[in-house]
């Protein structure tokens, strides 16, 4: 009898606690979203672990800590989407040539506005940047050991576990380092904050704006200086020579105009 009442007590118990959790827990279920697999890695053995589009890219990057590998495919996917090995392959430290690189299971990364690629290499207690000219190492490349340090960026230690966000209005990336309980800062470089066609739009244009008042100004020198003086050496210009030279002008810059766009076009390819 007592065992019964014991078990019958345990079990009002178990039901008050479930009724219990289910009143205190509030689910909302809102309608709307789609769930589809773009990238499927069991033919290709890839565990993805951490997913971003390149800023300035049509690419998806793909990390798989497992293999401690990078992977881009075009996004949005289709069916003969390619997924191509970037960078990493087997575990280790390499920097240099992106194709050889080499990290050790870093499991978060992010990208800065200039397509550079930042990575929480964990396990090598480093931070490390993707770039076009290469893979380099930014932070705690001195000890490359567990460590709270602070100070420049290559003699700074960080925790076996942290995880990285890039901050575009400050221009800074942010460490979460969740072995260290610490939350650290890290200043990027100015070019780093500065999409490469909008910096090529600020060069280009600047430049023709440059050469638009150059011409400007020797327009007004001619009209206002030099073809006074001609005028009362020569006494009168030709018809269709004045003319031309009224042409020039516009024509020349809306030429350099034309050049700057296919300039800017084969930058930006
Ligand atoms: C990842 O590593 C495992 C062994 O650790 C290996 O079997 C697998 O083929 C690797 N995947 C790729 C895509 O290289
Ligand atoms: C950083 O590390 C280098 C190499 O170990 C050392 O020469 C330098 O004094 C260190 N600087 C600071 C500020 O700790």
């Amino acid at each position: 009898m007592a065992s019964s009442s014991a078990f019958l007590t345990v079990h009002l118990c178990l039901l008050f606690c479930i009724v219990s959790v289910h009143v205190s827990a509030k689910i909302v279920l809102e309608d709307g979203y789609t769930v589809t697999t773009i990238v499927n890695g069991h033919k290709l053995n890839i565990y993805p672990h951490s997913v971003l589009q390149l800023p300035g890219s049509s690419d998806l990057l793909i990390l798989d800590d497992d293999n401690s590998t990078f992977y881009t495919v075009q996004f949005p996917t289709s069916q003969d989407s390619v997924v191509k090995r970037l960078s990493g392959s087997r575990v280790g430290y390499s920097d240099g040539d992106v194709d050889s690189a080499k990290f050790r299971h870093p499991k978060s990364f992010t990208a800065d506005l200039n397509g550079n690629v930042y990575v929480a290499d964990r396990s090598n207690h480093v931070i490390r940047k993707i770039s076009r000219s290469g893979v380099t190492t930014i932070a705690g490349g001195f000890s490359r050991k567990e460590g709270n340090k602070d100070g420049p960026a290559q003699n700074a230690t960080f925790s076996n576990d942290f995880e990285l966000a890039f901050v575009p209005s400050k221009c800074l990336l942010l460490v979460s380092d969740h072995g260290n309980k610490l939350v650290r800062q890290i200043n990027l470089k100015k070019e780093d904050c500065t999409p490469p066609h909008q910096s090529g739009l600020g060069d280009v244009p600047a430049w023709t704006l440059g050469l638009g008042f150059g011409l400007f100004f020797l327009g007004v020198i001619y009209f206002v200086a030099v073809r006074p003086w001609i005028n009362s050496r020569t006494g009168r210009l030709p018809d269709d020579l004045n003319r031309r030279d009224m042409e020039a002008l516009p024509n020349q810059s809306g030429e350099d105009g034309s050049d700057t766009l296919l300039r800017h076009q084969k930058r930006s390819c």
